[in-house]
């Protein structure tokens, strides 16, 4: 294989850790750094490729580190930078690769930048920066300036304009936030900026970083003129439809910068380095410009995320989803859960209409999901996505079968999105909950001691890494031999072929001279499949019938010609 075929991201599976909710070294109740390090060897152990930080950088945590205040420097919640190297030569010691998070759309208002453009008058080099604009009267009978400069919303509700009062103390301009009002867009026209997160990717892939995953990819460049979105225009709704803040053909342009970038480490250290976009974009014909030859190497497949546990819609889904990909030669990127999203074992756990899923947090007061179907069917998807060629990404606590956190009580929350949306929405902070690692002691295992900084719920004590551990059967077993199986038969690195099979049914078979002939079986319908004759399970989500002869409802099964 040339080169391009093997790059190490092409079928990496790769673990999302939430730094503030993995693993606590000083017991203050809050993950850092010196404890990820400490637990890396459950990643090595469970046969993951990489691991993805979100951030730690020098943050006040508006949006739990999506806030950055030095791009350069980790938050002392989380340790100091001299941790994040080590944590970087722990990692690679055991055959880890890292990939940290990049946030370019936006800095925190605490970042010396932002800081100087609300101190510098209008029209200046430093709010230059920034999106400041005049704001708009409305038709003669309000001043002018008195309304935002246009009717962008921000995602995380009301909209996405703030005022800010001038030196002399006037009124003064507007700045555009995408997302909570801590969060200044940065404007990508203007090409300090550009220089500024160019270096900033130097600075990590200096310290050796494997790669970025590049947060809001597709919402640093806006539309010109910043003109208003259409009438029904709702940006916290994840769009099919044209919206003048995201996926703007200019933002590919700093992309074949990055890759440039990304190409010359490779070149002169030897190592692959990787940028993966998270760009809620649709359709995935336009995802997948995001990775032509010349720009990233993976986007998350949201879509997949979002396609309900119906067969047909799968079928749409990955079908297309493959296709969109082969056709400028890059691998698909698959994901079912996330630290902003409903986890799958409880997505998965309510009735599924056609359409896309509610992703979006839960409440004590709202339907709560069925815990068992739910964790039936996110073992069964496991298996499915695992098969897929492709990458995947698996987010904590998904390989101990974790529900979401459904009944945590209002006051805890920590998610800007619950204040913003006049707690309309929960937010996420039910994906969020502390790791639990060991049945008793302090905080679950967490940390050595204190209070988490969200409570664990009372089922997470069951679900603990002691629990499940060598437990034939356990969530955390199957993705072990699940990933051990996905590596021995080269399941990333091939083609899918679709086989016939019933209407509930998903029937294919993995081809390609490096992947061992494999055939998946997801039932998602109301009665057993059987096995097609001349095949045997090689692994499967649940317990098979009929001796191993029939795969049940809500059930994967890795097959082998016998
Ligand atoms: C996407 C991140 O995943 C999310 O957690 C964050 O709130 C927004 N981008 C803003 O940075
Ligand atoms: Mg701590």
């Amino acid at each position: 294989m040339s080169a391009a075929e093997t790059a190490w991201w092409r079928d990496a599976v790769i673990y999302q850790v939430y730094p503030r909710s993995w693993a606590d070294g000083d017991g203050d109740g809050i993950g850092d750094l010196p404890g990820i390090t400490s637990r890396l060897p459950h990643l090595a152990a469970l046969g993951v490729d990489a691991v993805w930080l979100s951030p730690f950088y020098t943050s006040p945590q508006h949006d739990a580190g999506y806030d950055v205040a030095d791009y350069r420097d980790v938050d002392p919640l989380f340790g100091r930078l001299e941790d994040a190297d080590a944590l970087v030569a722990r990692a690679h010691e055991l055959g880890l690769r890292v990939v940290v998070d990049l946030v370019p759309n936006h800095t925190s208002d605490e970042h010396e930048w932002f800081q100087a453009a609300l101190a510098a008058p209008p029209g200046s080099p430093e709010r230059a920066r920034y999106i400041f604009r005049e704001g708009r009267g409305d038709d003669g009978s309000l001043p002018p300036n008195t309304l935002p400069p246009n009717n962008w919303q921000s995602m995380f509700g009301g909209t996405a304009w703030e005022r800010v009062t001038e030196a002399d103390g006037s009124p003064g301009q507007w700045y555009l936030h995408l997302f909570d009002v801590t969060q200044p867009d940065l404007d990508w026209t203007n090409p300090e900026v550009g220089d500024e997160m160019e270096s900033v990717l130097r600075f990590w892939l200096d310290r050796g970083v494997d790669g970025f995953r590049i947060d809001v990819a597709h919402g640093l460049v806006k539309a010109d003129g910043l003109p208003d979105g259409p009438d029904d225009f709702d940006a916290t709704v994840h769009p099919t439809a044209w919206q003048p803040m995201f996926d703007q053909p200019g933002v590919h342009e700093v992309y074949r910068r990055w890759r440039r970038i990304a190409d010359e480490y490779a070149a002169t250290t030897g190592q692959d380095r990787l940028l993966c976009a998270e760009a809620w974009v649709l359709p995935v014909e336009s995802l997948a410009k995001y990775v032509r030859p010349d720009e990233l190497h993976q986007s998350f497949n949201f879509a997949f995320l979002m396609t309900p546990w119906i067969a047909d819609e799968l079928h749409e889904a990955i079908h297309e989803g493959l296709a969109a990909v082969a056709e400028v030669g890059a691998p698909q990127t698959w994901v079912l859960s996330n630290h902003d999203v409903v986890r799958h074992a409880s997505r998965l756990g309510y009735p599924q209409l056609p359409g896309r899923l509610r992703i979006e947090g839960i409440g004590a007061d709202d339907p709560q999901p069925d815990a068992e179907l739910g964790l039936r069917r996110a073992r069964a998807a496991t298996a499915l996505m695992l098969a897929l060629p492709g990458s995947a990404y698996l987010y904590q606590g998904e390989e101990l079968g974790l529900p979401e956190a459904t009944q945590l009580p209002d006051d805890v929350r920590q998610d800007p999105t619950w204040e913003r949306s006049g707690h309309t929405s929960r937010g996420r902070d039910g994906c969020r909950v502390p790791m639990p690692w060991t049945a008793d002691g302090p905080a679950m295992g967490f940390g050595p001691g204190g209070t988490p900084w969200l409570p664990q719920p009372e089922s997470y004590r069951a679900l603990a890494v002691d629990q499940q551990d060598g437990v034939a059967g356990s969530t955390l077993e199957l993705y072990r031999t699940l990933l051990r199986v996905r590596r021995e038969r080269g399941l990333g690195l091939g083609g899918l072929r679709w086989l016939d099979s019933g209407p509930d049914a998903l029937t294919f078979e993995l081809t390609g001279d490096h992947t061992a002939p494999t055939v998946v079986l997801v039932n998602l319908g109301e009665t057993a499949v059987p096995v097609p004759d001349g095949l045997v399970p090689l692994v499967a989500s649940g317990p098979l019938d009929d001796d191993g002869r029939a795969v049940p409802t809500d059930t994967t099964v890795w097959l082998s010609p016998a």
